[in-house]
């Protein structure tokens, strides 16, 4: 296992461009699973989280071949309809092959992903919706088993307790998209990537409307045919580069993003002082003076995003002030506390809150990542910290940043791999 080694306090500078959207790929290559036709797929971060993806669609019988950034991925044998616990326990998003084997084969057993770090993570959005599209569900060994001789379209409701589902909706769409009749999701996921996924199917003949509003609907149609997609800019990603050029005092232009989907980061930013000067498809972000706390409350799209908490608590550690944190989407979601606190930061959690005293500085300190986001909140505390940090378990953060070293070099910081 590698660590990351960063010496802090160097102001970040320079231009970075951001990869393509980490959870806008992954339920899109399980959609390929819809077709025999081949399918390109265009702008594809190389992460941990798609090869793994790239292992479970060839264990399914997919010919997959991936280089510079483009997949191709077609139909080398017939699909199996078994995904296993060794590669779906890995990486949760590989449950949402679950919609489009079934959608496509009428039967899919597909290891049952279970809970992580960030918590408990139920699936019942995802049975719900497909029991209501007609397949009979067992849970048996850790396996969800579905069946439906032909699934039929429906009217279902897919809110939780959290609100929507992002890969629940994702999944259903992909089950109803070759079911008979018409298909209505309310209380649908309205993230970017559920765009991109439904824009993705569309492409390969699908008749989805309403995607990135709460009610998708769906026209079933008979099959499906190869197509060709570039992915999204992934906003975490975006996101993260501008904390890292807020918390380090620097000053760096993004390339490659969608300012929208960033609409309620640049919107808390505003509101800690912080001014972006917006392009076309780029922003430039400089640090300028100290920045105002700001509470933050996390949500589902187009609120505030959960997966960037983390990284805004390591900036708002270092903020003058007192923010108050509460997390709605994962109220266990707090890991990268204690490891932010060993670095000098001063933050309580009380339940789904946090509650951040700004501290004058950090201090390196050697750190655990827990999960992807909090190993990005953990890098940026670092990138801010005087003295040398070492995070350990650094796989987390190569789940979801592409090329993250390389690009934080190219921007002046002082970082290294080492082994552990
Ligand atoms: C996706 C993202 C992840 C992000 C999350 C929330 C991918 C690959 N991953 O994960 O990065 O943090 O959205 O924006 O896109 N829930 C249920 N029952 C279910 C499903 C979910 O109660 O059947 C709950 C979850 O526990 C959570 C909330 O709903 O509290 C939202 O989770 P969900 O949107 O499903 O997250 P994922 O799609 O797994």
């Amino acid at each position: 296992m590698d660590k990351l080694i960063i010496e802090g306090q160097v102001k970040l500078k320079g231009e970075v461009t951001v990869s393509g959207a980490k959870n806008s790929v992954l339920p899109i290559m399980a959609a390929t699973l819809l077709t025999e036709d081949a399918c390109i797929i265009k702008g594809v971060p190389d992460l941990r989280d798609t090869n793994t993806m790239i292992r479970i669609l060839r264990a399914l019988g997919k010919g997959v071949e991936f280089d510079k950034g483009v997949l191709v991925i077609s139909s080398l044998k017939k699909t199996n309809y078994i995904a296993d616990y060794k590669l779906v326990s890995t990486m949760r998003a590989s449950f949402c092959v679950l919609g489009p084997l079934l959608g496509k084969l009428g039967k899919a057993k597909v290891s049952l992903p279970g809970g992580c770090i960030i918590g408990v993570r139920p699936v019942d959005l995802h049975l719900k919706g497909i029991k209501a599209l007609g397949a009979d569900v067992d849970i048996e060994s850790g396996y969800i088993s579905a069946k439906a001789k032909k699934l039929k379209g429906a009217h279902i409701y897919l809110g939780g307790v959290y609100g929507s589902s992002v890969l629940a909706t994702d999944n259903v769409m992909m089950a109803a998209v070759l079911a008979s009749g018409k298909t209505v999701i309310e209380a649908a996921a309205c993230e970017p990537e559920v765009v991109d996924l439904a824009d993705f199917l569309n492409k390969m003949g699908a008749k989805i409307k309403g995607q990135g509003t709460p009610t998708i609907e769906i026209e079933g149609v008979r099959c499906l045919h190869g197509a060709t997609h570039t992915i999204i800019p992934d906003r975490i990603e975006a996101g993260t580069m501008i904390l890292a050029a807020l918390i380090t005092k620097g000053d760096i232009l993004i390339r490659n993003v969608i300012l929208r989907h960033l609409g309620a980061l640049i919107d808390k930013l505003e509101e800690a002082g912080v001014s972006i000067i917006k392009g076309e498809n780029s922003l430039h972000v400089r640090y300028k003076k100290p920045l105002n706390a700001v509470n933050i409350t996390t949500l589902p799209y187009p609120g505030f995003p959960t997966d960037m908490q983390a990284q805004m608590m390591s900036l708002m550690s270092v903020t003058p002030g007192i923010t108050i944190i509460t997390e709605k989407i994962y109220p266990d979601r707090f890991m990268h506390v204690s490891e932010l606190n060993r670095m000098g930061a001063h933050i309580q959690r009380e339940g789904p809150h946090a509650i951040v005293e700004g501290v004058a500085r950090l201090s390196g300190s050697c750190v655990m990542a827990s999960d992807l986001r909090a190993s990005a909140s953990l890098a940026l505390a670092g990138l801010a910290a005087f003295g040398k940090t070492s995070i350990s378990r650094i796989y987390h953060l190569e789940r979801g940043y592409e090329k993250i070293e390389e690009k934080l070099e190219s921007l002046g910081a002082r970082v290294r791999r080492e082994k552990e």
